[in-house]
């Protein structure tokens, strides 16, 4: 799957333009904007695929799994026809797109829409405003993001170019996650009994687990380059539940950008994404021509009571030439499954390009907890989670519930009362020793669904802290509408005096997703410059389906460039 690159097409009637000089034609060229508008229909429908040695039926855009890679440059916009004909409510979200005044096109379900329902559709219309990098789209609904998602690569403008040597090949690497049953019907049960989700049985790279698992080796994807080139691997963490280390044998990855912004370039052996992240690398194929494995696993910083996928999934990076004999490609060894250090160490190499304009003074502090809880069984019962409990998860104790007769942006635009409440507290309601041993009677969430207001134009700090809440885990959460800059991470409970001094305020990270360390927190910044209800979540799609979810409520600022625009006629209704 090498990314096409299409010429935009820039006038229809050329006859006009043969009496213009070659010169006269290339000024013309410069002079033109070239933004273009590619239009996409997204059929989402029920394809057989055979995967781990049996067929499976899964929902997937067009038949394919992953769906399609959309490349688009900067500047551009996209029109996006969604067709359900699948058996399920569908929602489509573009991970990391600002949506700037336009939530209407953002897609998580009952957040800024109801869903698109069987036989129904809607047309997502966006502008890709200041972003290049990789980003992708995924569902936003149940677990149907399992196989509905696919790469979203924005390029830079027609005249502009990277900041690094132009690649000569590059590739999207999009690592999923794979469920042998149904996993809407894993989610369903879990959600009824309150227990954990069944563990997937593979990670995947495009869709394919590879040669490490039975009945896989025929269709391994494989990355063709030839000796001497300088290749771009676009890394996507599309799993579902996990974290995962990535490594290419034999050869030395440099990072280039994360979540669609460039970064200042560093030389690594691994890297780690959460669910959410994506990186880009270069590589320079300057090994011995032969084949070898691109492989991830798990990383996970979370007690033994959490169990992950503990699998391999493997790609094939062939250069021309190489002989397909029955030899193994030359295999690479992933750090080890807790190897925090490692990840750690990748996590704080990530910085940007040049110092950046920090925004300040701060105008809102937001202190959260993010972490797990338990709820009590209702009565009559029975329950699946630690001793007859269920599971939760919650910010500042609060357990998220979706709506589900509206969404909350449409609640917020039109004034409908008793679809949220504006006072998701910018503190915990008690304090305690967070990363501590927490006592039993701090473990009970409550369900609610609170949003946090907050003023056109403000410089909002969050501060994320992990709790100890039956079980220190990483949270990697992701804001939608924006991108943040991550100003500082550490382990135990955040102290504003002591941890100001720890904030890079020179050349932070832009992310849009970034993991707050099991036992430890983060502190984010950015301007609240895009009004509507954008979703902020862990995106562990079991923790966000057990309630890791608030959502900030922007108000519109002054005069309409400053405003929500008004939402499409086709808004789905629920
Ligand atoms: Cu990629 Cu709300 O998610």
């Amino acid at each position: 799957m090498e990314i096409n690159y299409r010429s935009p097409k820039l006038f229809s009637s050329s006859f006009f333009f043969f009496v213009f000089s070659a010169s006269l034609w290339l000024s013309l060229l410069a002079l033109t904007t070239n933004a273009e508008v590619h239009y996409h229909d997204f059929v989402v429908q029920a394809k057989q695929v055979q995967r781990l040695c049996s067929a499976h039926t899964i929902v997937t855009v067009n038949g394919q799994f992953p769906g399609p890679t959309l490349v688009v440059r900067d500047g551009d916009s996209l029109v996006i026809k969604v067709v359900n004909n699948a058996k399920y409510n569908i929602s489509i979200h573009w991970h990391g797109i600002r949506q700037k005044r336009n939530g209407w096109a953002d897609g998580p379900a009952f957040v800024t829409q109801c869903p698109i329902q069987p036989g129904g559709t809607y047309t997502y219309r966006f502008t890709i405003e200041g972003q290049e990098g990789t980003l992708w789209w995924h569902a936003h609904i149940s677990w149907l993001r399992a196989t509905v998602y696919g790469a979203l690569i924005i390029l830079p403008k027609q005249q502009a170019s990277y900041p690094f040597p132009t690649p000569n090949r590059e590739y999207p690497v999009i690592l999923g996650e794979w469920w042998n049953r149904n996993p809407i019907d894993v989610i369903r049960q879990a959600l009824i009994t309150g227990a954990n989700p069944n563990l997937s049985d593979a990670f995947t790279i495009n869709g394919q687990p590879g040669d490490l698992y039975n009945c896989s080796a025929q269709e391994t994807t494989v990355y063709p380059v030839a000796a001497g080139e300088t290749i771009l691997l676009r890394f996507i963490n599309a799993a579902m539940n996990t974290q995962l280390f990535a490594a290419v044998a034999g050869h030395i990855m440099t990072v280039v950008a994360a979540d669609a912004s460039y970064t200042k370039p560093f030389p690594t052996s691994v890297i780690m994404l959460g669910p959410g992240q994506t990186t880009d690398v270069l590589i320079r194929t300057n090994q011995p021509a032969g084949r070898y494995y691109i492989a991830a696993r798990a990383y996970s910083n979370a007690p033994p009571i959490i169990t992950f996928d503990n699998t391999t999934t493997t790609a094939i990076l062939e250069y021309a030439g190489a002989v397909k004999s029955g030899q193994r490609p030359k295999f690479v060894a992933l750090p080890g499954y807790r190897d925090r250090a490692t990840a750690a160490a990748f996590s704080a190499n990530i910085r940007s390009p040049a110092p950046v304009k920090i925004p300040e003074p701060v105008d809102v502090n937001l202190f959260t907890t993010v972490g797990l809880g338990l709820l009590n069984c209702p009565p009559n019962r029975m329950c699946g989670g630690p001793n007859g409990t269920r599971f939760a998860a919650s910010m500042n104790n609060f357990s998220f519930v979706l709506p589900n007769r509206l969404s909350l942006l449409q609640a917020a635009q039109f004034n409908v009362a008793g679809v949220f409440t504006s006072d998701f507290p910018a503190a915990p309601p008690i304090q305690f020793d967070y990363t501590g041993k927490v006592r039993r009677g701090l473990w009970q969430p409550v369900k609610a669904t609170k949003l946090f207001p907050v003023k056109y134009g403000s410089v909002v700090q969050v501060v994320l802290q992990g709790t100890n809440i039956f079980a220190a885990e990483e949270h990697p959460m992701h804001i939608h509408g924006y991108s943040f800059y991550v100003l500082a991470t550490g382990l135990g409970n955040f102290d504003p005096k002591k941890d100001a001094s720890k904030f890079n305020l020179v050349d932070p990270p832009h992310r849009n997703t970034i993991g707050v360390p099991a036992k430890g927190w983060v502190v984010i910044r950015f301007v609240a410059d895009n009004p509507g209800v954008w979703l902020v979540h862990c995106h562990i799609d079991t923790h966000l389906n057990w309630g890791l979810m608030t959502a900030l409520l922007v108000e519109n600022g002054v005069g309409e460039l400053e405003t929500t625009i008004p939402p499409p006629p086709d808004l789905p209704r629920c």
